[in-house]
Order: C-alpha cells, then sequence, then structure tokens
C-alpha cells in the first residue's frame, strides 16, 4: 500500500440528515459539481480550496441541492487540473488538508448536503510513488507491471531500435498516446498526457490499491464517488491498432437508440475502440460495489462514460455496478423538440431497463458552459472551447434558452447534475488569450483545441469586489471575463426572476412536488414544443423562435414573464399547477 494513510481518520460518519426524503437518495438526487479550484478562495492565492467550499456551504444548503460532487482535491502536480493524482490518499497543499475535508464533509452533513468525489483510475500523475518506482526498477520488474510499458514497435526491414511507438493509438489530448520517460527505451500508455501514465487494470495489486482507496474515503464518511474515464480502464488484449476516431468525448448528434449507423454517419462515434468500453471494465465495478455496500448510508458510484447507445451505457448501472452513469446524449442534444423527446425517451426506458434512474447533465468542467453552446448557431455542437477568432455566442439568446433548459431539466423524474455556475447562468469565457491558457489539450495540438479553461475560470460571488468576491484579494488563477459581473451571485440573490432565484424556485418545487421520484407523461411533442406532467406539475417548452400556444393554468415557474396568458414566447418555458 502507497500513500500516507492518516490513522486520526474520522471513522464514525457523521448523521446525515437527508434531504431526499425515502431510500436511495440517488435516484432522484440533484447534484452540484464544485470544481474546487474555481469555487471560492479562502486563502487569497487565486485557487480554490476547501475551506473556501466550508464558508459557501449556506449557499449550497440554500439553493436547494441534495449533493455535492467535488472535482480531485488530492496530492497533484497539477498537469491536467488534478486529474493527475500522485496521492489519492491527501489532500493536496492548494486546497487545504485532510483536516480541511473532514470538517467540510462533516459541516455539508450537518446541513443536509452529502458529498461524493472524483475517483481517478485509469491513471496516476507521473509523480506517484509507484510511476517512480517502475521508473527506477528494471524493465519486466513488478514495479513496471502495474502500468503499461511497453517496447516500441519495430518496422519490417528498419532495425531493431523501436524508434516508433507500440501502437497508433492517440492521446485524448491530441499527439500519440504513448512515449518515452527520459533515458527510456520502454515506453508507456496515456490516454491522456504523457505525465499521467495508464495503469494496468489486470494486475490484482492495481485492483487491490484502489479498493483500498475506496475504504479509505467510505471510511471518513464520503457518500460516493464520480468514477473518472470509467469505460477506459481495461484495453482489449495485445493493444491492437486502432484506426477509429481518437476521441474519448465523442462526435456531437446524439441519435435513435440502436441506430449506430446514423450515429457513424452524422460524426457520432460510439468509442467501441479496443481502450474503451471493453467488457473487463465491469468485473472492476462489481467489485467496487460490494465494497460500497459494506458500508451503511447508501454509498454511490456514477460513471463519467462517453459511449453510445445509452443501452450500452446502462451496462455500467446495472443492479450490481454502479448506481448511476452521466447522460452525455442530453448534455450534448440539439435545441429542438424532437432531439430532446428522442434522448429523453430513450434514456428513461434504457436506464429503466436495468432497474437505474436517468440522469440528466447539461454542463461540466470539461465542455463549453451550456449557456453559451445554447447562443451558438448549431446548438448541440461540442466545440473543444471557444477563444476570441471563434463563432462568439450570443449571449442573451444562450442565456434565455439555459433558463428553458432549467424548467425542463429539474421537472424530468431521475438525478440531474448542476455544475457550479449553472444556478447562475454563467456563460463561458470565450475571449481568453492564449497566455493564461493552461489546459493540456491545448499545449498537446499546438493550440488547435482551445481546451476547457473557458468553463473553469473562477466564480463571480461579487459583483464589484476585486476578483468579482472569488477570493479575499484579486487574485484569480485563471482571469475572468467583464461580462461576469451581471451574473455575479450578489447581483442576482433576491432580486425576482434572476437565474438564481429562478433555480431556487424550481429545486423548491422539485422537492416539494418530488418530481425526481415522478414520472413523465407526454401530453404534447410537436417539432417546437414539447408538454409533459410529472407530479402535478405540467411543464411546456418552446424550442422555437415565435411565441406558441400555451394552456390555461396558474403559473408555478417561468424562465421569462409569460403574458399574455395563453401564450409561451419564443425560447421559454412554464410550469403550470397541472389539472390533473
Ligand atoms: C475528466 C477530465 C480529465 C480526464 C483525464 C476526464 O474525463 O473529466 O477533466 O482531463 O478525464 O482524467
Amino acid at each position: 500500500m502507497i500513500g500516507s494513510p492518516d490513522v486520526s481518520a474520522a471513522a464514525a460518519r457523521p448523521a446525515v440528515a437527508p434531504r431526499t426524503a425515502g431510500a436511495e437518495w440517488w435516484r432522484s438526487a440533484v447534484i452540484y459539481q464544485i470544481y474546487p479550484r474555481s469555487f471560492a478562495d479562502a486563502d487569497g492565492d487565486g485557487v480554490g480550496d476547501l475551506p473556501g467550499i466550508l464558508a459557501r456551504l449556506p449557499y449550497l444548503a440554500r439553493l436547494g441541492v441534495d449533493a455535492l460532487w467535488l472535482s480531485p482535491f488530492y496530492r497533484s502536480p497539477q498537469v491536467d487540473a488534478g486529474y493527475d493524482v500522485s496521492n489519492y490518499r491527501d489532500v493536496d497543499p492548494l486546497f487545504g488538508r485532510l483536516a480541511d475535508f473532514d470538517t467540510l464533509l462533516a459541516a455539508a452533513h450537518g446541513q443536509g448536503l452529502r458529498i461524493i468525489i472524483d475517483l481517478v483510475p485509469n491513471h496516476t500523475s507521473d509523480e506517484h510513488a509507484w510511476f517512480r518506482a517502475a521508473l527506477a526498477s528494471p524493465e519486466g520488474s513488478p514495479e513496471r507491471a502495474r502500468y503499461l510499458f511497453r517496447d516500441g514497435h519495430v518496422e519490417a526491414g528498419r532495425g531493431t531500435a523501436g524508434e516508433q511507438p507500440p501502437n497508433n493509438w492517440q492521446s485524448v489530448f491530441g499527439g500519440p498516446a504513448w512515449s518515452r520517460a527520459p533515458g527510456e527505451r520502454q515506453w508507456h500508455l496515456h490516454l491522456f498526457d504523457a505525465r499521467q501514465p495508464d495503469l494496468d487494470w489486470t494486475n490484482p495489486e492495481v485492483r487491490a490499491e484502489f479498493e483500498d482507496v475506496l475504504r479509505f474515503w467510505l471510511d471518513r464518511g464520503v457518500d460516493g464517488f464520480r468514477v473518472d474515464v470509467a469505460h477506459g480502464l481495461i484495453k482489449a488484449a495485445g493493444l491492437p491498432d486502432y484506426d477509429g476516431p481518437a476521441v474519448m468525448i465523442e462526435g456531437d448528434v446524439p441519435h435513435k437508440e440502436g441506430d449506430v449507423s446514423a450515429a457513424r454517419r452524422e460524426g457520432g462515434a460510439i468509442n467501441r475502440g479496443p481502450m474503451w468500453d471493453q467488457e473487463g471494465v465491469h468485473e472492476v465495478y462489481r467489485a467496487w460495489r460490494r465494497v460500497l455496500d459494506e458500508y451503511p448510508g447508501e454509498r454511490m458510484m456514477v460513471a463519467e462514460a462517453w459511449i453510445r447507445p445509452q443501452s450500452r451505457l446502462a451496462r455500467y448501472v446495472r443492479p450490481d455496478e454502479m448506481q448511476q452513469a452521466f447522460n452525455f446524449d442530453y448534455l450534448l442534444a440539439h435545441w429542438n423538440a424532437a432531439a430532446f423527446r428522442d434522448v429523453i425517451d430513450n434514456s428513461i426506458s434504457a436506464m429503466a431497463a436495468v432497474g437505474a434512474p436517468a440522469s440528466w447533465v447539461t454542463s461540466n468542467h470539461d465542455t463549453v458552459r451550456y449557456a453559451s453552446r445554447l447562443g451558438l448557431v448549431a446548438p448541440g455542437r461540442r466545440p473543444k472551447g471557444i477563444d476570441a477568432d471563434g463563432e462568439q455566442p450570443d449571449e442573451a439568446l444562450g442565456l434565455r434558452r439555459a433558463r428553458a433548459a432549467a424548467l425542463l431539466t429539474l421537472a424530468l423524474p431521475g438525478s440531474a447534475y448542476l455544475y457550479q455556475g449553472e444556478e447562475l447562468g454563467l456563460p463561458e469565457h470565450t475571449t481568453m488569450p492564449a497566455e493564461f491558457r493552461q489546459d493540456p489539450s491545448f499545449r498537446r495540438t499546438a493550440g488547435q483545441e482551445i481546451g476547457r479553461d473557458g468553463c473553469r475560470v473562477p466564480l463571480p460571488w461579487q459583483a464589484d469586489a476585486p476578483g468579482f468576491g472569488f477570493g479575499p484579494g484579486p487574485a484569480t488563477w485563471l482571469p475572468q471575463p467583464r461580462n461576469f459581473a451581471p451574473y455575479a451571485v450578489d447581483r442576482q440573490e433576491g432580486v425576482p426572476g434572476s437565474t438564481l432565484e429562478l433555480h431556487r424556485a424550481l429545486l423548491r418545487l422539485r422537492r416539494q412536488h418530488r418530481l425526481g421520484a415522478g414520472e413523465l407523461h407526454w401530453l404534447r411533442c410537436e417539432p417546437d414544443t414539447l408538454m409533459f406532467d410529472n407530479r402535478g406539475i405540467r411543464v411546456l417548452i418552446n424550442f422555437a423562435p415565435h411565441p406558441v400556444a400555451s394552456p390555461a393554468g396558474a403559473v408555478l415557474a417561468s424562465s421569462v414573464p409569460i403574458e399574455p396568458a395563453g401564450s409561451l414566447p419564443a425560447d421559454s418555458a412554464v410550469w403550470l399547477a397541472s389539472p390533473s
């Protein structure tokens, strides 16, 4: 075992007063993603931290979410913003100390908020003790067998130097998926950055180590895990060449269930290359599930698995595997009624077939913020970042649609995710100068991919404070754009109709009516509009650029002021009291 187990770890799990009634809280929970480096900074170094989150817990409790998902805060050289972990059992000093985590967890539980944490099992950092030991050990040693070291490819008639990578795989961040550390003869596989070597999950030592890491955090009381790159752990035997698209995050056009050829035709890869979605991953999750089930309190796992179709994704949430999988087809749906109807129906039925809830997600730290994507000419496209030379989103239109989308997402049965700032309608930073960019994909593609920095900008808390109140001083690890001011929390708090107050109202109603545990009944599916009932609430969404007729009924919430009665404006949505 490696790392620094803390013997003072809180053995007893503090009680959570559950905000979600009934068993299996994760079935209907609204889970708020915190990207720690950009949420709130307590110590003024410009990087968010755990004490910063602690200080803002009342804000999160008041928002009305059920749980928080924290992106990585572990020890890390921060080559990929913490998704390169050098010690899975400790907090990076950037974010605080292990004791700060325990304090945060106890305080969150005290306020009825659960916490799930990010688990990064596909790869470690190159600064992890295991990788260092591997480089210090001879070829063929057990230390190397924890990773995927291979000899170089030898081309026929071209000597034996092995100067070519062992196969033709490409890194998700651009360039070859193989590198040689300085002075090394052998290559190591890295589906991401060269400094994120992939582990060999056929090695029992790797499996045992991660089960132990799970227990380390379960013992401290975490409510579950978001499993990074869940479809990537096992690679096809022999690591065969692959000529398909070199992507983890697939194309941008959702397709009908089972229509794989359409997915291909439309550019939506299905990620069945030899590095993705191999059968062997399921055995890993079954073992983890057994570990989680040893603990009281309904601990859960959610898979980050970019795969299609939904029926394939559903295999990750079979009764003895994970509880949830992120619904990325929903995140990528085009802004029209038919696309949403399809993806909603497909998701609910595919998940129901294995007894799992659907999940609804529109943004995260890897994708251009939803409010900005919805302001593009082709919303549903997944641009790999936006810079000043790219198409600039229509900010007002994007916000208008994002507010309407919130009424759709939060009315659906199942579990919903909110990415920090989404409740503010926060846009992407679309003009960040290149010199500030830190995403390894920007570097590895020589700027061809703009990267994900634009959705990771520190949050605006106070419109008139330095750094928009992100920390005690002006420092922010990425620059904030000027147009953040009207989105700041203090500009929206208590302001009727603000995007923040809209979210608070929707979350309150969702809880009161237990919409997450409800059932969807379609009433209208027209080219421009969708209408459905769920537990006493009638939801109408107008995707069109013109008004549509709206049924009568008491307005419970609306994304825009509704007048006159009987008409729903362009790109908007309403919740009415359902007559039934
Ligand atoms: C995470 C990314 C990260 C990658 C490698 C992803 O799926 O969400 O932020 O760069 O995994 O760990």
